[in-house]
């Protein structure tokens, strides 16, 4: 009897252990840092990536093969999910560019030619628009309300948006209290206006030039009211840049709600040489944010309202 229940303990203390083991053979084998591993991330690796993603993220992580840029991607501030695929195919056709670089290259699509593959520019942000060379407005958008600039302001015919026109008076104001003036050289500008400024420039400079200069039209934030082209006396676009209404505007403008939309060494991601003329109106708020980020407009419209 005794020998009996010792054999009987033995074979189910057997069956229990063997079921455990079972248990967590199966539970390691289908365990996301297993499945990892079989993909070739290493453990640090792959806890980096269940630290980074989500149930959902990861899943799709699984279904790719194994790329060392992954983690790299997703521990970058400006990271956007849906860009996943084309970060990692552009990475590999330009390992030698920074992560960081490749981020912002996907976010406002320069990995494109520019004018290809864009869309209609998402007029119902108003002042937050985005247009670009990946953004396009239709050739009959008009500002909402666009009023004339009195030559106090601005060289003759210039208009923009009302809302624009006082933020830039008190604006100039201001800097006046400091002794510099600034003069609007051009601001809004229709479709036919911006075709004529391209086909000037295309005909005196070629398209080269053109192009990295004046936007097509249809694709000119000059055509949304929200742009202007800021001088100062005894300064033209050339120049500008060494006067101190630049440095004024550099410190100030984003507290009037402008900011400087193609600043220097950031061709690559606006599509335009550096113009240290060219101011957008976005708001205070987020005009604070572009400075205080020290990002491109593209950039922030790309991860902030587009994202
Ligand atoms: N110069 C700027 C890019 C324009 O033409 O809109
Ligand atoms: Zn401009």
């Amino acid at each position: 009897m005794k020998k009996k229940t010792i054999i009987i303990s033995s074979i189910v203390a057997i069956i229990v252990i063997v079921s455990i083991s079972i248990y967590f053979y199966l539970k390691h084998i289908n365990s996301t840092e297993y499945k990892l591993t079989k993909l070739g991330y290493t453990k640090d690796e792959t806890k980096e990536i269940i630290k980074l993603t989500s149930k959902t993220q990861v899943n799709e992580i699984l279904n790719k093969e194994y790329d060392k840029n992954i983690i790299v991607l997703l521990k970058e501030k400006y990271f956007i999910w849906k860009n996943l695929d084309n970060y990692l195919a552009y990475y590999k056709e330009n390992e030698t560019k920074s992560s960081s670089d490749i981020i912002s290259i996907i976010n406002v699509k320069a990995n494109n030619e520019w004018y290809t593959n864009y869309v209609s520019a998402d007029i119902s942000k108003k002042e937050l628009m985005l247009v670009n060379k990946f953004h396009q407005l239709s050739n009959d958008f008009e500002p909402e309300n666009n009023v004339n600039i009195k030559n106090w302001y601005a060289y003759d015919n210039n208009s923009c948006e009302d809302f624009v026109y006082q933020a830039f008076i008190n604006m100039h104001n201001d800097a006046k209290k400091e002794n510099i003036t600034l003069i609007i050289n051009s601001s809004y500008r229709s479709y036919q206006e911006q075709e004529e400024t391209y086909d000037t420039n295309l005909k005196a400079h070629g398209k080269d030039y053109a192009d990295k200069f004046a936007a097509h039209p249809g694709f000119s934030e000059h055509q949304t009211g929200l742009a202007l082209d800021i001088m100062s006396t005894g300064t033209d676009r050339y120049n500008f840049e060494e006067s101190d209404a630049f440095k004024w505007l550099q410190e100030n403008a984003h507290k009037y709600g402008f900011i400087l939309r193609y600043p220097k060494d950031k061709e690559y991601l606006t599509g335009y040489d550096y113009e240290s003329w060219h101011y957008r109106y976005v708001g205070v708020e987020t005009a604070t944010k572009v400075k205080e980020k020290n990002i491109t407009y593209d950039e922030y419209y790309a991860y902030y309202l587009d994202n």
